[in-house]
């Protein structure tokens, strides 16, 4: 059934001018934030300050999420290649999930969203670490909406990984080659347990995956936009949510 998006915000100050079906909401939205340099550089402000402001998109977007009724949201934070930027930039980035969380985490407990991080932990500075263990311990038993950090994540390592350890089940015998089945790879990628995402969003105009999620999106809408994230709104979201509703989904059927 279709209703006035309205309807869902009340009194609140957005208001979302399409029309959505709210029964056909994605479970799970993935996001490439991407734009936040070419942002800055448009402003003439450093690239940190678009970083900066990528990261009130971040609030922006996992709050409308939640009003919304997605389950589960994966943002692409830091790449396992991001690591190539200048030292000053990746400093900046690995402070933002601590400042993020040092000011949004008691409203994320508040509205029962429980965080995770995907990612290669190992490499990660102790702070940065830090601050996201403790959401994660804090809100591990929230029910609501699942914001899934891609932090020092990349989906070629995650896979070599878990082939790695169906290998390692082989040829300790407890598995035959011939019975490998998609689960054996989807229950060792550091998604397991999720559900696939039915949409992925891309900012900034890039047409391409850069190495994320490339199991998991194989049936994925795909939503691309020349926004840059930092000015990526509510309606930007309503927009990409509204035409994932207009398509139809096979998965390869008729
Ligand atoms: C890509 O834009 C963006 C990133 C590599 C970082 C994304 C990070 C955020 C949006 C903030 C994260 C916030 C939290 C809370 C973790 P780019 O720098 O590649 O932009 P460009 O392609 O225009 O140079």
């Amino acid at each position: 059934m279709f209703q006035r998006l309205r309807a869902l915000f009340g009194k609140a100050t957005i208001k979302p001018s399409q029309t959505l079906d709210t029964e056909n909401i994605p479970q799970h939205i993935a996001i490439i934030m991407d734009g936040n340099g070419r942002w800055a550089k448009s402003r003439g402000l450093p690239r940190m300050a678009g970083h900066h402001s990528g990261m009130k998109t971040v609030k922006r977007i996992t709050m409308a999420a939640d009003r919304l009724g997605v389950k589960f949201l994966t943002l692409y934070a830091f790449s396992t290649e991001n690591w190539k930027r200048p030292k000053a930039e990746v400093e900046f980035l690995m402070k933002l999930p601590q400042e993020f969380l040092s000011i949004e985490l008691n409203e994320l407990i508040e509205k029962n969203v429980q965080v995770r991080m995907m990612g290669y932990k190992s490499d990660l500075p102790d702070h940065t670490l830090h601050a996201i263990e403790e959401a994660m311990h804090k809100t591990a038993n929230n029910t609501g909406l699942v914001l899934n950090f891609a932090l020092n994540y990349g989906s070629r390592s995650e896979m070599l990984e878990a082939v790695r350890q169906i290998g390692q089940s082989v040829k300790a015998g407890d598995l035959q080659p011939e019975d490998i089945e998609e689960t054996h790879l989807a229950d060792r990628l550091l998604t397991a347990g999720m559900p696939d995402p039915d949409l992925l969003i891309r900012t900034s105009g890039e047409l391409r995956l850069s190495n994320f999620m490339l199991w998991q999106l194989a049936y994925s809408e795909m939503w691309f936009t020349d926004v840059y994230w930092p000015e990526f709104t509510e309606e930007h979201f309503y927009d990409a949510i509204t035409e994932y509703q207009r398509r139809a989904r096979r998965y390869g059927g008729l």
